[in-house]
């Protein structure tokens, strides 16, 4: 609460997302052997838990988070699957590169692209389209449906469901790389 107030614009909620939003944002992973997954915009972790209590032992969670107080409270998770860059998901080639990561298989965000600037919004999905599988997913949570064109733009596709058991009532977006 007090990080969202300093920063709403950047924090863009006031409550971390419910147990029922993040089992609609991790629903869509198929938790096999090997995969990576990026994670932007962690917060203090509440999805980052959840992912890493379901993934296999030889699978990668990258999360990108700017806020250095969540970065506190994440660089606390010890797990060797586990990889924390307190930078901006702006970055995320750059930081794909230096890990010698080609490909990855899931988004999971909750960046406010809604009140982030347009031009950094189309950079960052551009960005996670440009390293996903054919057949990944790029996973983002809003509340409401205003940049729902941009998904589609980028990736052709884009599926909406509606999560009303959250704080404010949220929508899960799902766009697959064809
Ligand atoms: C809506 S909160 C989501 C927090 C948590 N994942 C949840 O679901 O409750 C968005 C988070 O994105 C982070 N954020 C905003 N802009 C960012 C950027 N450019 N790169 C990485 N993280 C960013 C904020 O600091 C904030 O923690």
């Amino acid at each position: 609460m007090r990080e969202s107030l300093r920063d709403i614009k950047t924090v863009g909620t006031l409550t971390p997302s419910s147990r029922h939003l993040c089992e609609s944002m991790i629903r869509h992973i198929d938790f096999e052997n090997g995969i990576t997954i990026v994670e932007l915009g962690a917060g203090d972790g509440v999805i980052t838990h959840q992912l890493l209590s379901k993934m296999p032992v030889d699978s990668r969670l990258i999360v990108f988070e700017v806020n250095e107080k969540f970065c506190r409270t994440l660089r606390q998770i010890h797990d060797p699957r586990f990889i924390l860059i307190d930078d901006t998901a702006e970055k995320l080639d750059d930081y794909l590169n230096q890990l010698h990561i080609d490909h990855i298989d899931y988004v999971i965000s909750a960046l406010p692209f809604t009140s982030l600037p347009r031009t950094l919004g189309i950079n960052i999905v551009k960005q996670c389209y440009q390293h996903l599988n054919k057949g990944g997913l790029f996973v983002q949570m809003h509340y409401s449906l205003f940049t729902k064109r941009l998904y589609k733009k980028i990736f052709g596709n884009v599926d909406v469901c509606f999560v009303p058991l959250n704080l404010p009532p949220a929508f899960v977006f799902v766009s697959e790389k064809i």
